[in-house]
């Protein structure tokens, strides 16, 4: 039987997703699951290798996650990451020392004998270290590879057995040669294939949404975004004409992004597209509210009644193609819970399927974006449409504060296409991660000419980040912020002044709504 790439079982780190994005990095397949992963499921899915990830807990509490001790004579390599070494040492009849003195940050550690782990990295180097617990007796059989100022025990394995711990992050970026330990991992320990391509996904998932599929049609909400086009394109090269797409224009959009969708599907590719015209109905359902809470509750709802009353007249479709992504996958089956505390509610069609009966097709559940974006390179999609900024579902409406009014978004689309075509440009647009206007319904004085101006202010906003729950503002140089500035207000009528934000992410947010 093939063998699967490297399995991962998440103890509540927060750095889980980057240990699968890094060994995709190299070509091999990773999947994420909880602790209560079973013994069954593990030799079913017949990985490589297993790396069990850190977590905040601490092995001797009552309630530590643990994991069937049967995986230690699966005759599977294993690597236990800062929790996941402690609980190897744990569970392989070694001593942790509870508590002691906190190793946070960088740390160098020192090779102190050979092993096939810490193969061809220097003698002391840096690592990324955030522990109190420490193996402190090693396990029979086991010998300490690496130690650090702090504990003997930094690293250790069993090369026979090819169980190996290390109390450092190599999926780090601080961790200096934490992608040569990965690499010994996955390479030289776990002989894993290095078969995780986009070429070789997109052949598997086209079988597999035709067995999916078979004689049904399926039904696809398009909004333009990277992730809808990317599953547009891989499901029409999978079942073609049985795929009726629907882009609901709500009048919240960029400037041209409906003539823009149209000419993407319709003239490379004869997707089955129909546009809906509701910009009239989005725009007096959102009359006189001014709680961004209530706006986003009335697009949602909104877009689910017109999406079901498109679909109505599709007469032979059962299914719904979604664009979830692994990170939403991970989250949801997630042991330890995602985020509990609402900051925003997001745009999404949790209920749809349910509601209208329909099944799932969900064709990039096992990617990240970074790989939805290499997929679409590949199924030929121009990188413009791939490597595009997010785009908040609820779209201008929650960049116009207070009320949403049909000359405000005629302004913010003006402001918007000239701030991307600036940034495009100077080359800060696929360097930042997002860079748009907000309208400031605030109106100040201004002077054109030798009359005086009293119109709206724009802030450009502009954040780096790598995932959008952390940002920085961006450091744009003057003269790029000068040229927005004095375009904006040459050219847009209706805007007499521009701001930029200086705010990061927390204790602001990314979007101003
Ligand atoms: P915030 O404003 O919460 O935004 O810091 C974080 C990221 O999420 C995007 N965003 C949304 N995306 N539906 C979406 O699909 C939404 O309702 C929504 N609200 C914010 C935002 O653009 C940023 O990238």
């Amino acid at each position: 039987m093939e063998k699967e790439g490297i399995l991962i079982i998440d103890f509540g780190s927060q750095y889980v997703q980057l240990i699968a994005r890094r060994i995709r990095e190299h070509k091999v397949h990773s999947i994420v699951y909880p602790p209560t992963i079973s013994i069954e499921k593990i030799k079913e899915i017949n990985p490589c290798g297993i790396i069990l990830s850190g977590g905040p807990s601490s092995v001797y509490d009552k309630d530590a996650p643990s994991i069937d001790k049967c995986i230690l004579n699966l005759d599977v390599p294993i690597l236990g990451i800062c929790y996941g070494m402690q609980l190897l040492g744990k569970l392989l009849g070694g001593k942790i020392r509870k508590g002691g003195k906190r190793e946070y940050g960088r740390t160098a550690v020192v090779i102190n004998s050979k092993s096939s782990l810490l193969n061809g990295i220097p003698k002391k180097s840096i690592t990324w270290m955030s522990h109190r617990d420490k193996v402190e007796i090693l396990p029979k059989g086991f010998h300490s590879i690496a130690e650090s100022a702090n504990t003997k025990n930094a690293a250790f394995g069993d090369e026979k057995r090819k169980i190996y711990g290390v109390q450092f992050h190599p999926e780090v970026a601080h961790t200096e040669y934490g992608g040569i330990i990965i690499s010994n991992f996955l390479v030289s320990i776990c002989g894993a294939p290095k078969n995780w391509t986009m070429k070789s996904f997109i052949n598997k998932k086209i079988d597999e949404i035709k067995a999916q599929v078979g004689d049904d049609e399926v039904i696809l909400g398009l909004s333009g975004g990277v992730d809808s086009t990317v599953a547009a394109v891989l499901l029409h090269r999978a079942i073609g004409k049985k795929l009726h797409s629907v882009f609901i224009d709500n009048g919240l959009l960029r400037k041209n992004e409906r003539e823009r969708v149209k000419g993407l599907f319709t003239k490379n590719i004869q997707l089955d597209l129909k546009i809906v015209d509701a910009r009239e109905k989005f725009l007096s359902q959102l009359k006189g509210v001014i709680d961004p809470e209530q706006k986003r509750k009335i697009i949602g709802r909104t877009f689910i009644e017109v999406f079901e009353e498109t679909a109505k007249n599709m007469k032979n479709v059962s299914f719904l193609a979604q664009g979830t992504l692994y990170p939403d996958v991970i989250e949801s089956q997630s042991f330890f819970g995602g985020p509990s505390h609402t900051i925003k509610s997001h745009h999404n069609v949790g209920g749809l399927p349910e509601k209208m009966g329909l099944k799932l097709v969900e064709p990039l559940r096992d990617l990240f974006k970074d790989e939805v974006r290499a997929v679409g390179r590949e199924l030929g999609i121009a990188r413009e449409n791939t490597d595009r900024q997010p785009f908040p579902g609820p779209g201008l409406a929650v960049r116009i504060l207070g009320e949403v009014k049909k000359e405000y978004l005629d302004i913010l689309k003006e402001v918007d296409d000239r701030i991307v075509n600036i940034a495009k440009k100077h080359g800060i647009y696929y360097t930042t991660w997002q860079i748009f206007g907000v309208l400031l319904p605030v109106k100040s004085v201004g002077v054109m000419g030798d009359a005086r101006t009293y119109e709206n202010t724009i802030a450009i906003r502009a954040v780096t980040s790598l995932d959008g729950m952390t940002a920085d503002w961006a450091r744009i140089p003057y003269d790029v912020l000068a040229e927005m500035s004095n375009t904006i207000i040459n050219e847009v009528e209706g805007v007499n002044r521009v701001v930029y934000d200086i705010s990061s992410k927390p204790p602001s947010t990314i979007e101003w709504e």
